[in-house]
């Protein structure tokens, strides 16, 4: 069974989380291609699909957006995951008491529910270094009322990618690693 793992990333975090994915999966036996949405932009040819992005101001980066448009009708007819990396910290819930990972789903998630009825959406802290930051990041970055919302670290939880991974192999009947 071929499986892509599509992702769109700026700084590389969110390709660390589609490879990690990529690589579990792989663990289970089957096929699978990591590729960046914006390279491969037709999806036709795998029996399974997990298509994510890196979260910015609440949305998917453009390239994952467009690749998800462009590939609904595949998307909606086969298996498919979408997941976003996003929170940054360790806190589980935010000031007000709410889940910070549900919290930080991005508006994708709601506007593909309908577009590709995905089997199951995840979130995962992601990963930011301030001297890493280009453009209007890098001005954003210096910004002090920015440094306190965007703490800097790789807060990326490898565990919950494993166990997400396990969870679709199971789905799509592959076999368990041994
Ligand atoms: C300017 C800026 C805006 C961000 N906005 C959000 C956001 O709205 N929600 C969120 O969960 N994370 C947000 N983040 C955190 C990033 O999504 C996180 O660092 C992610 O792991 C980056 O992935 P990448 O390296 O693949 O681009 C933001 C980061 C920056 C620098």
């Amino acid at each position: 069974m071929k499986v892509l793992v599509a992702y769109e990333s700026k700084y590389g975090a969110t390709q660390g989380i589609a490879e990690r994915i990529g690589e579990r999966l792989r663990g289970h036996g089957l096929e699978v291609e990591v590729v960046r949405c914006s390279v491969l932009r037709d999806a036709t040819g795998f029996d399974a699909y997990v298509v994510g992005s890196a979260t910015y101001e609440f949305n998917w980066r453009k390239g994952a957006r467009k690749f998800v448009e462009h590939n609904a009708g595949v998307l909606s007819t086969h298996p498919t995951w979408l997941f976003s990396s996003g929170p940054l910290g360790t806190e589980t819930v935010d000031k007000d008491g709410k889940d910070v990972l549900k919290g930080a789903e991005p508006k994708q998630f709601a506007d593909f529910g309908y577009l590709v009825h995905p089997k199951g959406t995840q979130v995962f802290r992601g990963a930011y270094h301030h001297d890493e930051t280009r453009g209007g990041d890098r001005i954003l970055a210096w910004m002090p009322a920015i440094r306190d919302i965007l703490p800097e670290g790789d807060f990326r939880e490898w565990e919950a990618m494993d166990a997400w991974a396990d969870a679709i192999a199971d789905e799509l009947g592959a076999k368990t690693p041994a």
